[in-house]
C-alpha cells in the first residue's frame, strides 16, 4: 500500500487526535502517505480528503476533540452511499482506510471491508461500550473529568447538607456512572442497565441522612430510565432531609486534553492500526486486551454488547455505606 486514510467519527473522545497523529506518523515510517478525510463519512461522500503531513499533526497530541472534525451522516449506511464512499476513495488513490471512532462508526468500516476496501477500526468512545476492548479512547480521561466535578460538587454539597444529583454520559450504557460512583464515593447509582427505581433513591438517600452525612451523591447515566430533572423533583417531594440540587455534566465530558493514559492508548492504537493495515489484516477492531493490543474482527465487535462487569456494581454497593 502507498496511500491510506484515516477519519474520526461519531462522538469526539478526547485523545482521538493522539490517534490521529499516530497513524500520520507511522505512515511516514513505514513510507506510506496518509490522507486525513474531514467530517467522518460525510466528508468521505464529498471527496474532502488531503494528505496529513508530519507538521500538520504537530501539536495536536494534548488537544481534545478532532482537528479532522466529526460529523453524523445518514446517507453512508445506505448501500448506495457505501458505494459512493468507495468510489470516492478510488478516485484518491486510496487503498485502505483506518477509522477512529464508536459502535456506529466501526460498522462503517466493516461495510468498507465487507466491499472489498481494506479497512480497520480504532475504539474511541467515551461510553466504554465497545465489545471486544478492555477500554477506548477517551474513557479514561471522561471519567477524570467526571470525578473532578463529583468532588468539587461533594465540597460544596458538604457545606450546604445537600444531596446533588449528577447526571453523566451514557446513552446505552451505564459504565462512567457506575465508576463514577464507586471512584467519587457516591450513596447510590443508577443506569439503564441496573433498574434501581427512584424510590431506592430516596431510602438510599434519606437513610444516609439519618446516618449522620452531611451529604449524598446520587451518580445517574444519561441512559436511565427517568431523566436527572424527573428524578430531583422526586427527591424534593419526598422530604428526605436534605436539599436536593441537580447537576448534569453534559459535554463537559466529552472534552478537554487526554490523560497520559489516554495518548498512550491512542499511540498504540495508531501505529498498531497502520501495521494492521499494511499487513493486510482488514476488517479488523484494534483491542486492548490487558496491556496489549490485539487483532478483533470487526463484525464480532460491532456485533455484540459490551456489558460492565458485576463486580462493579457491587463495588458501588458495598462502599456506599
Ligand atoms: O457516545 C458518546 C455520547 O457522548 C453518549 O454518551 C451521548 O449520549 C451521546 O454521545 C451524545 O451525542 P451528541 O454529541 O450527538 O449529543
Amino acid at each position: 500500500m502507498k496511500r491510506i486514510a484515516v477519519m474520526t467519527s461519531g462522538g469526539d473522545a478526547p485523545g482521538m487526535n493522539a490517534a490521529v497523529r499516530a497513524v500520520a506518523r507511522a505512515g511516514l515510517d513505514r513510507d506510506v502517505e496518509v490522507y486525513g478525510i474531514r467530517q467522518a463519512y460525510q466528508g468521505l461522500l464529498a471527496g474532502d480528503m488531503a494528505l496529513l503531513s508530519s507538521r500538520e499533526v504537530s501539536g495536536i497530541l494534548q488537544r481534545g476533540g478532532t482537528v479532522l472534525q466529526t460529523a453524523r451522516n445518514e446517507e453512508f449506511k445506505t448501500p448506495q452511499g457505501q458505494r459512493k464512499g468507495k468510489r470516492r476513495l478510488n478516485e484518491n488513490g486510496i487503498e485502505g482506510v483506518i477509522v477512529i471512532g464508536g459502535d456506529g462508526s466501526l460498522r462503517g468500516a466493516l461495510a468498507l471491508h465487507n466491499m472489498g476496501v481494506p479497512a480497520v477500526g480504532i475504539p474511541a468512545s467515551i461510553d466504554n461500550d465497545i465489545w471486544g476492548t478492555d477500554t477506548s479512547i477517551g474513557v479514561d480521561t471522561a471519567l477524570n473529568t467526571i470525578l473532578d466535578a463529583v468532588d468539587r460538587l461533594r465540597d460544596t454539597a458538604t457545606s450546604h447538607n445537600r444531596a446533588f444529583v449528577v447526571e453523566v454520559m451514557g446513552r446505552d450504557c451505564g459504565y462512567l456512572a457506575v465508576m463514577a460512583g464507586i471512584l467519587g464515593g457516591a450513596e447510590i447509582v443508577v443506569t439503564p442497565e441496573n433498574g434501581v427505581t427512584m424510590n431506592e433513591i430516596a431510602v438510599s438517600l434519606e437513610d444516609a441522612y439519618i446516618r449522620g452525612k452531611t451529604h449524598a451523591i446520587a451518580v445517574l447515566a444519561e441512559g436511565a430510565p427517568y431523566q436527572g430533572p424527573e428524578l430531583a423533583h422526586y427527591l424534593e417531594q419526598k422530604h428526605i432531609g436534605f436539599e436536593i440540587r441537580l447537576t448534569i455534566l453534559g459535554h463537559t465530558q466529552r472534552g478537554g486534553s487526554p490523560t497520559a493514559f489516554d495518548r498512550l492508548l491512542a499511540t498504540r492504537m495508531g501505529v498498531y492500526a497502520v501495521d494492521l493495515l499494511l499487513a493486510g489484516e482488514t476488517g479488523m477492531m484494534v483491542a486492548r486486551v490487558g496491556r496489549e493490543q490485539v487483532p478483533v474482527p470487526l463484525a464480532e465487535s460491532t456485533a455484540k454488547t459490551r456489558l460492565i462487569t458485576p463486580e462493579y456494581f457491587n463495588l458501588a454497593r458495598i462502599l456506599s455505606r
